[in-house]
């Protein structure tokens, strides 16, 4: 299996190995990643990230945490909620915590944001921490899913909330096949024309295509005992909220 592809569950050195590939790749396109986000998305993931922090504060109080946090905005989005006194901004790579640490130093929020270098895998916290545990467009990047899924879990308090925003396979006779080769050729043009990196972009489709579908993961939250499991499909489909409290 070709590395750096979202899949369910790898062992052992398959999960280094991942975790080596994709720590280098988000270290290579780092300076290049808000500006393609805002290209493949037409500027979308800002209201999608709002919708998600929204969902995972809802009614709650506490500090949140933002699992592979990047560049910082859903971590943003999360510190400008009501309710939440702190987040912290957690990623594996140092280039995208640099370009956190200055945005949130551009936005005033350095006070209400603490960004820390760590492994979505071991995440280095005690349990029952949170009150709400997000992902941004991250799931797919991490060697093991359910075992990262499983530490969000372990440190989030009950009656907390998870929250994952991510792009999921298109679904759909007609829609799924015709985005998904759009989304297989575009998106490497793209990343070959305003960031010179046609290779790592290429990484991108090949991740969601490896990723399951929304209703999967929605399964997967309830294996892992979740309660109120639920979706909201965004983007024609092809970006989901999923949510669920811990009991
Ligand atoms: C596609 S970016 C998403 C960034 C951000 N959450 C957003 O919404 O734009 C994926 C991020 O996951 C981080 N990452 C990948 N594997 C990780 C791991 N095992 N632990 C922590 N962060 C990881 C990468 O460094 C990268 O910043």
């Amino acid at each position: 299996m070709p590395l750096g592809e979202g899949i369910l569950a790898v062992t052992g050195p398959e999960v280094e190995a991942k975790r080596r590939y994709v720590a280098h790749l988000f270290k290579d396109i780092a300076r290049g990643y808000d500006r393609m986000n805002t290209v493949m998305t037409g500027g979308r993931h800002h209201a999608w990230r709002r919708l998600a922090a929204h969902k995972a504060t809802e009614g709650l109080s506490g500090i949140a945490l933002d699992v592979a946090t990047g560049t910082g905005d859903l971590a943003l989005a999360l510190a400008r909620q009501p309710g939440i006194e702190t987040v912290v901004g957690l990623d594996l790579v140092g280039g995208m915590l640099v370009l956190a640490q200055a945005k949130v130093g551009r936005t005033g929020c350095r006070d209400r944001v603490d960004l820390v270098m760590g492994d979505a895998l071991a995440l280095p916290f005690p349990d029952a921490t949170f009150a709400c545990v997000a992902s941004g467009f991250s799931l797919r990047n991490v060697p093991d899913l359910r075992g990262s899924l499983d530490e969000m879990v372990r440190v989030l308090r009950p009656g907390g909330r998870l929250v994952s925003l991510e792009i999921v396979p298109v679904e759909g006779r007609l829609l799924g096949p015709l985005l998904r080769c759009s989304f297989r050729r575009l998106v490497p043009l793209a990343g070959a024309l305003l960031v010179r990196d046609r290779a790592s972009y290429a990484y991108l489709p090949r991740s969601v295509d490896r990723f399951p579908p929304a209703v999967r993961l929605a399964d997967l939250f309830r294996e892992l005992g979740l309660l109120d499991v639920g979706y909201r499909r965004l983007g024609l489909g092809m970006v989901a909220i999923h949510w669920g409290i811990k009991p």
